[in-house]
């Protein structure tokens, strides 16, 4: 495994999401969140992974809980990233609930606390001072944001009056619009890129085409999983098969690693499965070339998926059938079901 220095925090290069756990969204069954998730968290920790990204959010506040469960007697080889929902984000509701984020976790602080989403309409001045406060008291160790503008996480800083260690943001090799202005300036001001999706929610992993896509709302309602565009994905997923057939690795390892390869980058891949993580965390060893590194980004670059807006027709009448195939006790739904590797 390798580690990331940044702003006085040490953390694995690759992390572990943990949306997954207890979230019915993913599709993965009480079996996974009751037992694979424990599974899952101990391996990571014997493979050297010590981010661990988690929200109050996910599985509204299951994902916290069964990631404190899991870390129970090892909390200090974790670096423990929570977030809040910032629905009404002013200083007593913050106090409030990242203190229900500590206690879920069954912690005494929280390595990183992040804002989830910007809020249009609180003002940060009304927000960071209990950021502030928290850092005070010693039960945040340091802040980030999620989902942020450049603008903003540079306003986040300012309010705060203190480094807002990382921005949390959707990047991988089909989302590349961090490294536009995030990534340049993280770079230069010793800040984190937290990449989310690093897989593109298991499409980079090569597993998934017209044919064979993963249930789940998440991917089902997903237009990254619709027919066309997984069709038209199939050239950049055969780049990154190349690349990993030099490595004798997965598709999944070289888009890992492609990322971590970038200085200021960490990534939190979700895992279905102990094998999963195991894989993902010795990503971390691989060396691309600045060869390989360019024929990523070209494909990355060829790949033109159709917009949101074209799919949402189709997507929004393949739920309607599916829906209306399990009352009438059809078959229903096209997903092919969460897969085993
Ligand atoms: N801040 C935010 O707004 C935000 C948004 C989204 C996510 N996140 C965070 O980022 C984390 C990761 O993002 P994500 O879960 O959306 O997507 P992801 O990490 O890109 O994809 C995770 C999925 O990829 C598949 N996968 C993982 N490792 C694999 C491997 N080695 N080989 C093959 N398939 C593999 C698994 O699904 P299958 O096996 O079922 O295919 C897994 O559930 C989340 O858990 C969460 O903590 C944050």
């Amino acid at each position: 495994m390798k580690y990331v220095d940044v702003a006085g925090a040490r953390v694995s290069a690759v992390g572990l999401g943990t949306w997954q756990f207890g979230s019915t969204e993913w599709g993965y069954g009480p079996e996974y969140s009751e037992r694979e998730a424990h599974a899952i968290v101990q391996r990571a920790l014997d493979v050297g992974i010590t981010l661990f990204d988690t929200a109050e959010i996910y599985g509204f506040g299951r994902s916290e809980r069964i990631l404190g469960k899991a870390l129970e007697g090892r909390r200090d080889e974790a670096f423990i990233a929570s977030k809040i929902f910032p629905v009404l984000p002013v200083a007593p509701v913050v106090l409030q609930r990242a203190r229900g984020s500590i206690r879920r976790l069954g912690i005494d602080a929280l390595d990183l606390y992040q804002l989830h989403q910007p809020n249009p309409v609180v003002p940060l001045s009304a927000t960071m001072p209990a950021f502030a406060q928290l850092l005070d008291e010693g039960v945040v160790r340091h802040v980030g944001v999620s989902n942020y503008a450049l603008a903003r996480w540079e306003a986040a800083e300012e309010a705060l009056g203190r480094p807002v260690l990382s921005n949390q943001v959707r990047y991988n090799l089909v989302d590349r619009r961090p490294e536009m202005d995030l990534l340049p300036w993280a770079q230069a001001s010793d800040r984190l890129i937290i990449a989310y999706s690093p897989l593109a929610q298991g499409l980079l992993s090569a597993r998934y085409d017209e044919h064979h896509r993963p249930s789940g709302i998440v991917r089902t309602a997903s237009p990254a999983f619709h027919p066309e565009n997984l069709r038209r994905a199939a050239p950049m997923l055969a780049v990154l098969r190349e690349v990993a057939e030099a490595h004798h690795a997965t598709p999944s390892q070289i888009a890992l690693a492609w990322l971590i390869r970038r200085p200021n980058v960490v990534v939190i891949p979700g895992a279905s499965s102990v094998a999963q993580v195991e894989v993902n965390a010795a990503a971390a060893d691989i060396e691309l070339t600045d060869d390989e590194d360019r024929a990523l980004v070209a494909a990355s670059d060829a790949f033109h998926p159709l917009a949101a807006t074209s799919v949402l027709p189709d997507l929004i009448r393949e739920r309607v059938s599916g829906f209306l195939a399990r009352v009438t006790g059809g078959s229903g739904g096209t997903g092919a079901g969460p897969a085993s590797s």
